[in-house]
């Protein structure tokens, strides 16, 4: 294990952003940026499955640095899946193709709940962490590595509905039906989550992104509700040095409502304009964001309109984090990613 002390990051972009301090730079990353639209990562995959990647720290930290090479991004990611942890207390999934996870035993009462068990740190999922060493190792202080977990809605989905889906209706039924077993799987969850993050920061990762996938479908008074309070037990119990930030897709509506958990910035999808989003979080937080990954996909005229859209309304303000407002589409040339990033870091360099 090392302190995310002992190595100075050169790039000090991302945090600069992240602390709200003016970066020398707009900092670029994009989720998924280690995937299947890169070819180092399909020739990877040919005879191995996500799991396999993900499990081997030297082939994880690999994918993480080829992304961070191919793209000169300003930000790795860790390489492994919001599922991970929860094979560490016990759920069986495998995830499936263009599908995503699909769980053999889907958690559905409270004896589901307590069958959990408790994430074991130093066993069955050491493999994420010895990833963040050689991870780190590689980047050798060239760029931070963000670390990341599901959030506890969106695993209770996966777990509860056992695959990908759009309604969330059987969630969404315990939820409102079974208050103790929403409460206490939810509770589970969020004691879970902090300990793996609280273990990403300890081997070096310089911020952590919850990702609240799909908890978009829940009304602002539900989200209060439900969901808010674990929220901000993740934020709050996590060393405040480290920059924490919250991600949903499809999320126009819950903007106050995630601020209020507080996170230091807010990764925002492209159907609320940037603009607005500055507007309503009134400098509490910063903004990552916000390019529809279909724009990326497409390239030339409109990608670069957009890019340059974003980054105008994002001039002046401190805090912005050049973004897609979700995973890159496997179909995107690595050269429109790449074009992205020239594009903003010329825009924004600060001509000192
Ligand atoms: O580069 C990175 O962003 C880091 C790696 C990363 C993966 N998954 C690897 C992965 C991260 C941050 C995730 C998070 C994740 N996983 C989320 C939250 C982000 C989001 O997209 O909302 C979710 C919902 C999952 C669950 C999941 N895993 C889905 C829906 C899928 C897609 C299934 C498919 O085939 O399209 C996966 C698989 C997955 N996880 C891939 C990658 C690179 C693609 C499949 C592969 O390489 O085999």
């Amino acid at each position: 294990m090392r302190s995310s002390k002992e190595v100075v990051t050169m790039n000090a972009t991302f945090l600069d952003a992240c602390n709200k301090k003016e970066p020398a730079h707009t900092p670029v990353w994009f989720m998924r940026q280690a995937g299947r639209y890169l070819p180092s990562y399909r020739a990877l995959k040919a005879n191995r499955s996500i799991l396999d990647i993900a499990k081997d720290p030297n082939l994880a930290s690999q994918v993480v640095v080829d992304a961070v090479d191919a793209l000169d991004v300003d930000a790795g990611i860790m390489f492994a899946d919001i599922m991970l942890p929860l094979e560490g207390m016990g759920v069986e999934f495998k995830i499936e193709e263009n599908v995503g996870p699909i769980v053999t035993n889907p958690i559905r009462t409270l004896d589901d709940v307590n069958s959990l068990k408790e994430l074991d740190l130093e066993g069955g999922i050491g493999y994420v962490f010895d990833g963040i060493d050689a991870t780190l190792r590689k980047l050798d202080g060239r760029v931070p590595l963000i670390g990341f977990s599901g959030a506890p809605f969106t695993l209770a989905g996966y777990l509860i509905e056992g695959r990908p889906s759009r309604d969330l209706e059987k969630t969404k039924q315990m939820m409102y039906r079974e208050p103790e077993t929403w409460n206490s799987l939810m509770g589970t969850l969020t004691k879970m989550i902090v300990a793996y993050l609280s273990r990403q920061v300890s081997h070096g990762v310089e911020a952590v992104q919850l990702f609240d996938s799909w908890v978009g479908c829940l009304s602002p008074s539900d989200y209060e509700r439900y969901v808010s309070q674990y929220t901000k037990t993740i934020m709050g119990s996590l060393d405040s040095g480290v920059p924490k930030i919250h991600f949903c897709a499809n999320s126009a509506s819950l903007l106050e409502s995630f601020i209020g958990t507080g996170p230091d910035v807010l990764s925002v999808d492209w159907r609320v304009p940037i603009s607005e989003a500055w507007e309503r979080s009134e400098n509490r937080t910063g903004i990552q964001g916000n390019l529809d990954p279909a724009l990326a996909l497409a390239g030339g005229e409109r990608m670069r309109g957009e890019v340059g859209t974003i980054v105008e309304q994002s001039r002046g303000r401190r805090g912005h984090i050049f973004s897609l407002g979700h995973g890159v589409l496997r179909e995107t040339p690595p050269e429109n990613l790449r074009d992205v990033v020239k594009m903003v870091h010329d825009a924004t360099r600060s001509r000192a």
